[in-house]
């Protein structure tokens, strides 16, 4: 099973060729990328050899260039290959040098393979436009790598099939690695939430943990339910109580190439609820349904540290996953109980739908412990934030401007949405206890996300740390035009670009 989970099949038949001729390349369709307006740059190579074609179609309006616009042209003379697939980018220069930004060529380089993937597909090419930078091949790669993969992992008749070659015309061996190496990262945490709780849960994630950790050169370190008693880690296993599996704690350690030993440039901290029924404080059913997204916190850092890893990148860092699932037991933790967190700070449980946050007191005491030089915690922590941002935005929630100012440059670097909300001391009273120090609930719902985002900081120790509630952008319930439902990845990227500027 753990290998199921770290399996990947990505990598297979992706190829680079130079580009001069696309339009003599065997395949069966080739994608050219195309921005409003005029058919320039690739796409005009391809228009002349087919005498004018794709010219004529834009201006009978049937190619606008729109973002994410999709036209098949089917059996076009003039090229090799059975089909021309134009894929808009939107208007010219959304990108910081005048040219698209990342996140329009990730989301369009998905849009055409995730169309073209509903059929079997011998060979698909997708051409490179000569002017992008190695940034922008990478993201398209990671995207038309991304968009081939859904999350029918048990459906026997599938509705996604990888093509059997995928040939990038222009790309460069270098960017073509490293792009594929990012779309493994983005769809190990896609295959990750996807997974069905009764197959993926604490003991079963640690495990795939392990399995990608000794692919990727990381050490490994799991608390198990004994280790984590011997660790007081008593809010992990107060939410763990109502569930027949046992929670986890693993800790995954990477040393850059050439980076002295010291303390960790960043923890990555996650949520990994493996499903969240809400406890006693049960759920509705249709909140309850995709609650196996829970631990995709969790899954976005072990997925990110194990890009990192795989691409060298100089960094040192701990990523830190808090497992167990949310039930509704004998044993349950209830509510009024008072929990001694591994701080030692006492928690009164007024919901036990709120666990999000008691499970990451002890894991951030925990890498508060490491002393690293700063902290970033991802978990899909409240409603409230979704009410706040809406389905796709991420929140962020700092303690330290400056470390917050470079999470979202990163994420909008690569297209992925997020947003500050503040962090006034007011709110700190809202979360005061009576019968124990805090309570895991602020009073009533309103500023829920930020309440959740004020308990965490109680137990980051002054570290710089910023906090991202992806309770939105991680799961999808429905298909958009470049990715299935489910599972996103999202914050991988954001996670690896920001390593690559060495977390500062
Ligand atoms: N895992 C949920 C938050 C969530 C909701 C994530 C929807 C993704 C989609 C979290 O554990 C939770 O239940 N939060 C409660 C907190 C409340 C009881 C204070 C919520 O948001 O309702
Ligand atoms: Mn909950
Ligand atoms: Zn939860």
């Amino acid at each position: 099973m753990p290998t199921e989970f770290a399996a990947d099949k990505s990598h297979h038949g992706f190829r680079c060729e130079p580009s001069a001729h696309p339009e003599t390349i065997r395949a069966d369709a080739l994608v050219v990328f195309v921005t409003e307006g005029t058919i320039s740059g690739a796409a005009a190579g391809v228009d002349r050899a087919t005498g004018g074609l794709l010219s004529r179609l834009a201006t009978a309006g049937e190619i606008t260039g729109k973002r994410y616009e999709c036209v098949p042209i089917l059996a076009p003379t003039g090229v090799a290959a059975g089909q021309i697939v134009v894929i808009g980018l939107g208007p010219e220069g959304t990108g910081p040098d005048g040219s698209t930004d990342l996140g329009t060529l990730y989301r369009a380089a998905a849009t055409a393979t995730r169309h073209l993937s509903t059929r079997p597909r011998e060979t698909v090419v997708l051409v490179a436009e000569p002017s992008w930078s190695a940034r922008q091949t990478e993201q398209a790669v990671a995207g038309g790598a991304m968009g081939m993969v859904g999350q029918d992992l048990r459906r026997s008749d599938k509705k996604r099939t990888r093509f059997g070659a995928t040939i990038l015309a222009g790309a460069t061996p270098e960017a073509l690695a490293t792009g594929l190496l990012i779309a493994d990262g983005v769809n190990l945490a896609r295959r990750l939430v996807n997974s069905p709780p009764d197959d993926l849960y604490p003991e079963t994630f640690a495990e795939a943990a392990a399995a990608i950790a000794g692919r990727t050169g990381m050490e490994i370190e799991i608390w198990d339910e004994h280790r984590l008693d011997r660790e007081r880690c008593r809010a992990i296993l107060a939410v763990g109580r109502g569930s027949s599996r046992a929670p986890r704690l693993v800790k995954l350690t990477y040393r850059g190439p050439g980076v002295p030993a010291g303390p960790p440039h960043v923890a990555l901290v996650g949520k990994g609820v493996t499903f969240d029924s809400g406890g006693l404080s049960l759920k509705t059913p249709d909140g309850m349904l995709t609650m196996k997204c829970d631990m995709a916190g969790a899954a976005a850092m072990l997925a990110a540290a194990a890009t990192i890893a795989a691409l060298r990148l100089p960094v040192n860092l701990v990523a830190v996953c808090g497992l167990a699932e949310n039930m509704t037991g004998p044993a349950a933790y209830k509510l009024g109980d008072v929990i001694t967190a591994r701080s030692g700070t006492t928690i009164e449980i007024h919901n036990t739908d709120a666990e999000g946050r008691v499970v990451l007191a002890d894991v951030l005491d925990v890498v508060r412990e490491m002393a690293p030089q700063r902290i970033v915690d991802a978990a899909t922590l409240t409603g409230a934030c979704m009410v706040a941002l809406g389905h796709d935005v991420a929140g962020l929630f700092t303690n330290d401007q400056a470390w917050c100012d470079q999470i979202a440059a990163a994420a909008r670097a690569v297209g992925e949405p997020v947003w500050q909300l503040p962090m006034y001391p007011e709110f700190d009273e809202q979360i005061r206890g009576d019968v124990a120090d805090i309570k895991n609930v602020g009073d009533g719902r309103w500023g829920g996300a930020i309440t959740a985002a004020k308990f965490l900081e109680r137990f980051v120790g002054g570290i710089p740390w910023t906090h991202v509630d992806i309770a939105g952008p991680a799961f999808a319930e429905k298909p958009r035009p470049w990715i299935d439902g489910g599972g996103t990845g999202v914050l991988v990227r954001t996670l690896v670009e920001l390593a690559r500027d060495g977390f500062r």
